[in-house]
């Protein structure tokens, strides 16, 4: 795992590296595709869980008693995908944290000021036990970083704290992660890729195409 500074991690796995290249080819088609990215989202939701806080509880096995490290039930984990690509995450991730709630972000991209639209927002204030919520968001491209630096603030005002937020991506570009930890100080990002730039119109180079149609077979 490459680490560009304590909060930015970047897998580097043999299995990662085997499934982004069916990820990134064009003549894999969508339950390819979509299978690749399940294998990798694992590996991308255990990092991103690795600071969530657990305590301490008494089991009993059949020979005796041990106590073991359990997710404190007194925290709230927040999935935050956001639509329509993220939610290729969602079933992964709420396999792996089961008691997560998940709160959808609907956003999409003015293709031409590559600005975030909100379309979808549902969620409300935080008003206790704020230091105990934590939320990790969903977005397989980081590429300008619009919609995560968008998606990060949203959460911030409505309560968690920031270091508490921990942004998942398959594919980054150096232009988002550059506005993301440039934006703020405690953001925790979990990659699988850093590519070369953006072209354009916004899109990550070599990265994997649109995320959305390449998922929802939606490609002309
Ligand atoms: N969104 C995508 O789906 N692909 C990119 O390369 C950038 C943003």
């Amino acid at each position: 795992m490459e680490v560009l500074n304590k909060n930015i991690k970047i897998l580097n796995h043999p299995i990662i590296d085997n499934n982004l290249a069916i990820i990134r080819d064009k003549n894999s088609d969508c339950e390819k595709f979509k299978n690749a990215v399940k294998r990798v989202t694992y590996m991308l939701i255990y990092e991103a869980a690795k600071n969530l806080p657990t305590i301490e509880k008494e089991i009993e096995t059949p020979l005796e008693k041990v106590k073991c490290k359990v997710f404190d039930n007194n925290a709230q984990i927040i999935i935050a995908p956001i639509l329509r690509a993220g939610m290729i995450f969602s079933e992964v991730a709420q396999e792996l944290l089961p008691f997560a709630n998940v709160h959808h972000i609907g956003m999409y991209r003015d293709e031409e000021t590559l600005e975030p639209v909100w379309y979808y927002d549902k969620r409300k204030e935080i008003k206790e036990n704020k230091e105990k919520v934590f939320t990790i968001i969903l977005d397989p491209m980081l590429a300008t970083g619009n919609s995560a630096v968008d998606a990060i603030n949203n959460f911030i005002s409505k309560g968690v704290p920031e270091k508490n937020i921990t942004f998942v991506s398959l594919i980054s570009s150096p232009e988002g992660i550059k506005k993301v930890s440039e934006s703020f100080n405690e953001i925790k990002i979990v990659t699988s890729a850093l590519d070369r730039t953006l072209n354009s119109k916004g899109y990550i180079l070599p990265g994997l195409g649109d995320a959305g149609d390449r998922i929802y077979n939606t490609l002309d």
